[in-house]
């Protein structure tokens, strides 16, 4: 085994650490202007009423064709009334029996439903692909015709019989997924062979390079169950060597320039694509999260050749490793550098002759057409490299700007958001990449600071604002696309609210508010709360009652731009939900979660569109897990503001501080219930639906991925053995979720 990065929530994680050194807004440095709540929420978000509609994440379109709506309506200058339901839209029910939480290794759903694996680490994706023996011993070169590893984040797109894309199909269509990363025991004869920190066995490499990226496969329908289709012409792999253009103001740039691309105008790869988002023109956005770890810079032998802006650059997004699985040291280098791409240290004369660039080809949101099979994907540089979680298309309002939330995740990182130039015009559904050429290579790049009084702010960042010049003393500004290139830098610069791990956005359909979810931060200290991240506590787990401290449980923001326009500058934000155990103290366990509805490390996150108001809630968790294993929830959330303020008491040992925040109503389990609970040692992420919203997709990232090395020859010692049960290798898999009446999920 390496010494890694690759647990979310287990042994070194490059998320857990954090690369923010800022000393930026704390709210308790902060002097709050008292506004009083009632007038911060009494303006309403101007949408009352009107059912917007949006493609995040998920994708689907339920009974709607198409999220289009008529331009937002001004501010409302007086209070408005509560939003009505859309009409003939009786309010939402939850009507199942919550799930216990579990430590079994299985997939627990309601009574009533049926889980059924569809999607496997391995399976084949194109005919003449052998079945996966799940020994280690798969041809290596099939890879790029298999599932791969760690599903995360996913887009069901519905497909018509002319195979255009259809929203509301609700039998066929083409699923989408992100692999984010590989649990590698499993995936050799006997784990990673590394003799002397060198990856001494080829094969295993490229497997691992297959096995991250992307999956687009056909699923169909037939009765009630669903599969995919082996020979579908629509099926692909999209992995760490595909060919990807780049376009946006980084694009064709000395920055990226390598000895791949000697212009800067494309790269090879795209890797730990963790969560997803949509195009109103119907295409995918997967997004590059912790790929830092990935490149090879001993900083001994690399800082001396690099200016100290470079440095500083390799700082801010922590590109100082041996690189995580070591891909760099398989010797000899290929005449393409398959290996030595991996090594982002000068080596060669110029820019052109090694990959000292290479980090700066990674970060990005990436545009794949699903329908275009042989079509190049592309980086969108507009939108900022950092550690990208997401990127949920806001409303979407013919004649106004496209919009995307996104969060950066690792400690004390921020919320950013896209708004693009051009303004949104139907006429470019089905228009693939090129669509994109004109929404995303063009707009305002804004990252967000959450204000001590409920309100907030977005902070333009771009070359001669705020702050953000070739003066600034943490990183001198030269161009716009140094800009984006170094984004964490220029929210530095700007001011931005350092947050407690920013994973998944979701944008409410029924009013347009954003949700954010925010895992977990051993880094939050009891002096360094804010309004926004206010906890601070110890949440001590297992017999010895370890100590976990700062926020590991995590909790999930909430935020209405003003006037319900996404282009809008300010937004009022409060707290939706904080997660806790159900027995922790009242001032941790602060919306009163109960038996049927605690959880920690809240990651994916994703509205329904079929049953607009359903929010489903999935986590990510190592804190809780004394307790029970990650799971899906679902939740009917209120609305900014349905809470109250509250000043809660932090307390690390004999120390005790005071922080104000604004808490939302506390659910109870009619509004936040228990829907799912997975097998061993996994992650619950990744969610979409079929048209209809009658087949719920969601992902089951590596099962038993804290299996100690040396158990690999003894199965009965693996942490997991899901999906195939007996002495099997676990495996991350997609399962299809359908109610045995064929009814709505969770209704
Ligand atoms: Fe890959 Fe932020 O979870
Ligand atoms: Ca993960
Ligand atoms: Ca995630
Ligand atoms: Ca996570």
């Amino acid at each position: 085994m390496t010494a890694d990065t690759r647990s979310d929530e287990s042994g070194i994680d490059l998320d857990d650490i954090g690369t923010n050194p800022t000393a930026n807004p704390s709210f308790s440095d902060l002097i709050a202007s008292r506004l009083s709540r009632r007038s911060l929420f009494g303006l309403g978000v101007g949408t009352a009423g009107t059912a917007l509609l949006q493609a995040c994440g998920g994708g689907g379109g339920g009974g709607t064709s198409f999220p289009i709506l008529p331009p937002a309506p001004a501010p409302a200058p007086a209070p408005a009334p509560a939003p009505a339901p859309a009409p003939g839209t009786a309010p939402l029910k939850l009507d199942f029996n919550a799930v216990a939480k579990s430590l079994d290794d299985v997939v627990s759903v309601p009574a009533g439903y049926t889980a059924s694996v569809l999607y496997r680490l391995g399976d084949p994706i194109a005919s003449g692909v052998a079945a996966y023996k799940n020994d280690g011993t798969d041809d290596a070169t099939t890879y790029d015709r298999r599932a791969g590893d760690h599903h995360d984040g996913m887009t069901f797109f519905g497909a018509n019989a002319s195979n255009k894309w259809d929203p509301a199909n609700a039998s066929r269509g083409l699923l989408v997924m992100n692999h984010e990363a590989i649990t590698p025991l499993f995936l050799h004869p006997t784990g990673q062979t590394v003799v002397g920190g060198v990856r001494t066995v080829a094969d295993e490499v490229l497997r691992e390079f297959y096995l991250h990226g992307v999956s687009v496969i056909e699923v169909n329908k037939s009765g009630n169950a669903w599969s995919y289709k082996q020979d579908s012409s629509f099926n692909r792999r999209v992995h760490t060597l595909t060919e990807m253009a780049f376009s946006g103001p980084a694009a064709k740039t000395d920055y990226l320039k390598t000895r791949y691309s000697t212009d800067g105008s494309k790269t090879r790869g795209t890797l730990n694509n963790c969560a997803n988002g949509t195009t109103p023109w119907g295409t995918y956005l997967t997004c590059e999260e912790n790929w830092a770890g990935y490149f090879r810079r001993i900083k001994a032998n690399d800082d001396p050749k690099r200016s100290a802006k470079e440095i500083a650059s390799f700082n801010r997004y922590g590109v100082a490793s041996t690189g995580r699985e070591l891909w760099a040291t398989v010797t000899p280098d290929t005449a393409d550098n398959l290996y030595g791409r991996w090594n982002t240290e000068v080596i060669g004369a110029t820019a052109t002759d090694d990959f000292r660039n290479g980090a700066n080809t990674y970060g990005w949101v990436v545009e794949i057409d699903p329908f275009t099979p042989a079509s190049t994907p592309r980086k969108r540089t507009a939108l900022g490299r950092f550690g990208h979680e997401g990127a949920c298309l806001g409303p979407v309002a013919v004649g106004k700007p496209l919009v995307w939330y996104m969060g950066d995740d690792s400690q004390n990182e921020y919320l950013y958001k896209f708004v693009s130039t051009k303004a949104w015009d139907a006429a470019d559904i089905g228009g693939g990449i090129a669509a994109g050429d004109k929404y995303m290579d063009d707009g305002k790049l804004y990252v967000a600071r959450f204000n001590a009084d409920g309100t907030g702010n977005w902070l333009e960042l771009k070359l001669g604002v705020n702050n953000i010049t070739a003066g600034y003393a943490g990183y001198a500004f030269a161009d716009a696309a140094d800009v984006v290139i170094n984004a964490r830098h220029a929210a530095d610069a700007a001011g931005a609210t350092k947050m407690d791990r920013p994973e998944w956005t979701a944008v409410n359909p029924k009013n347009g508010e954003v949700y954010l979810t925010l895992t977990n931060n051993a880094a939050r200290t009891i002096n360094g709360t804010d309004a926004a991240n206010p906890r601070f506590y110890n949440d001590p787990k297992g017999p010895a009652q370890t100590a976990q401290k700062g926020n590991p449980n995590g909790h999930i923001v909430r935020f209405a731009d003003t006037a319900g326009d996404p282009a809008a500058v300010t937004f009022k934000w409060d707290v939706y939900l904080f997660g806790a155990r159900s027995t922790a103290s009242a001032d941790v366990n602060l919306s009163a979660l109960a038996a049927d509805n605690d959880f920690s490390s809240p990651d994916g996150m994703w509205f329904s569109h079929a049953a607009p108001g359903l929010l489903w809630l999935e986590t990510d968790d190592g804190k809780y897990t004394d307790v029970t294993n990650c799971m899906l929830l679902a939740a009917l959330p209120g609305k900014v503001g349905d809470g109250a303020a509250k000043t809660i008491t932090n307390v690390d040992g004999p120390t005790t501080a005071t922080q104000a925040t604004f808490v939302g109503k506390a659910p109870g389990t009619d509004g936040l219930r228990r829907f799912l609970v997975g097998p061993k040692d996994c992650e619950i992420t990744g969610i979409a639906e079929s048209g209809d919203g009658r087949a719920l997709f969601v992902n089951i990232q590596h099962p038993g991925e804290t299996t100690p090395a040396a158990n690999i020859g003894d199965p009965s010692k693996f942490g997991s053995h899901w999906p195939e049960g007996g002495t099997a290798r676990p495996r991350s898999a997609t399962v299809v979720i359908t109610k045995n009446d064929g009814g709505l999920i969770g209704l």
